[in-house]
């Protein structure tokens, strides 16, 4: 055979592999689809309010706030993300074991006792420090590394969750620098604002301002003892309302990337079938609930999704789905692996016919905003509970580009 031949023939197989490789594997019919266009339009959106070239640090954390860690860490990498953040040392070894190599920084706690620091190390992660015995923990268990373990300290100022009071960084700082710590790099130092938007913008503003002017004259003290490269403290809401005062050296984003904001293209939706349907007798009980019996008018349809797929009981009775762009009533409670639908104004409806629960159908829509008025919660509690049960596919321009099922993963 030809050398030209060979080669056409080589490219051909590994097309073909890679097409088979995106071929999602499931077993039954409920899916969330995470559309990849949204995420870079909606990253595109974030860094036009940013300088050229600034650095991005992607905040991944809780699967990527459910939509999957692994194909949205790729995404944003793709993007120009030059750093990755988790929540968990484990979500970190996860990404690495996907063949992630990009820096993560773990915004979390680990411990000094414990595995934690160990798999940091093995896996290149870099940690959130803020205290001594943490501090000396790593330097203990990196002694005979050839690279130094990287951390970023962090200070508390103002969301009282984690950190080092402002007054105790210089000190921190200074203790590292004079200490015994060899084998441990500080490649930065960030703080978080208390800034969602679930309450009061403007009164948030104010406070993150205040926040923000902590921070800096923290960074001024500790940068005239040590060279910390990278400052950083803008999550998405810093991005959108601070401005360049905010930016820093990297901003850290998660939520608006991932569609969380009425400006932002929601990336996810959640689909599934209608898998059987029946008129039950006047008087039958319907679902678990002896106070929830048929009239003996109504068609019943069962659909595949429930509460360990992270749907939660408080939809059942008020929550709705669209079954042929239509808006139909969830009765009784959510069960274990299922639900029931009222789907009379429907009818016919026969096993088969499309369900969307978060997302479009025909010119109908539910958001997860509509699921949070209707049911409760937070878009990103919904978000990052629906569980690893579900697979995942990713879709570029129409087409599923990547697809993840973690049940068949071993
Ligand atoms: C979640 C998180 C972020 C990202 O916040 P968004 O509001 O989703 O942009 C940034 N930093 C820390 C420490 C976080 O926990
Ligand atoms: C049935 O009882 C449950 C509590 O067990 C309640 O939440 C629900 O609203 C009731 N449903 C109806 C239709 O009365």
């Amino acid at each position: 055979m030809s050398f030209y031949i060979r080669f056409l023939l080589l490219i051909v197989m590994v097309k073909c592999t890679t097409s088979v490789h995106y071929k999602c594997v499931q077993g039954r019919e409920s899916t969330m689809r995470i559309n990849l266009d949204s995420v870079k339009w909606n990253y595109e959106r974030l860094i036009s309010k940013l300088p050229p070239k600034h650095p991005v640090m992607g905040v991944v954390k809780g699967n990527a706030y459910g939509m999957g860690a692994v194909a949205v860490s790729r995404t944003l990498l793709r993007l120009g993300a030059k750093y990755l953040a988790v929540a968990i040392v484990d979500e970190g070894v996860y990404l690495r074991k996907h063949g992630i190599k990009a820096p993560i920084l773990v915004l979390g706690y680990t411990a000094a006792f414990g595995q934690g620091i160990d798999l940091a190390i093995r896996y290149s992660l870099t940690l959130n420090v803020f205290s001594i015995e943490v501090l000396n923990a790593i330097q203990k268990k990196v002694r005979n590394s050839a690279l130094p373990v990287k951390i970023h300290i962090k200070v508390n100022t103002g969301l009282s969750r984690l950190g080092i009071e402002p007054d105790e960084v210089v000190p921190f700082v200074k203790l590292i620098k004079y200490g015994f710590y060899p084998n441990i790099e500080v490649e930065g130092i960030f703080s978080h604002f208390g800034y969602s938007d679930a309450i009061e913008i403007e009164s948030l503003k104010k406070y993150a301002t205040q926040q923000l002017k902590i921070f800096k004259k923290v960074v001024g003290k500790v940068r005239e003892i040590m060279n910390i490269p990278i400052a950083h403290i803008a999550n998405s809401n810093g991005v959108e309302y601070l401005g360049e005062e905010a930016h820093l050296d990297m901003v850290r984003p998660g939520s608006s990337i991932l569609g969380f904001r009425s400006f932002a293209k929601p990336p996810l939706s959640l689909s599934s079938i209608v898998t059987d349907v029946r008129k039950p007798a006047a008087g039958m009980q319907i679902g678990y609930r002896e106070n929830v019996t048929a009239t003996g008018n109504q068609w019943i349809a069962a659909v595949p999704l429930g509460y360990a797929d992270g749907l939660r009981p408080e939809c059942g009775d008020v929550g709705r789905v669209l079954i042929k762009g239509t808006r139909v009533p969830i009765v009784s409670g959510i069960m274990m692996d299922q639900m029931l639908v009222d789907v009379t104004e429907v009818y016919p409806v026969a096993a088969g016919e499309p369900v969307v629960i978060i997302g479009r159908q025909g010119s109908s829509e539910i958001r997860l905003e509509d699921i949070v008025k209707m049911c409760g919660g937070t878009e990103y509690s919904w978000a990052s509970q629906l569980s690893k049960r579900i697979p995942r596919v990713y879709v570029k321009k129409n087409r599923v580009v990547y697809c993840e099922n973690d049940m068949l993963t071993y």
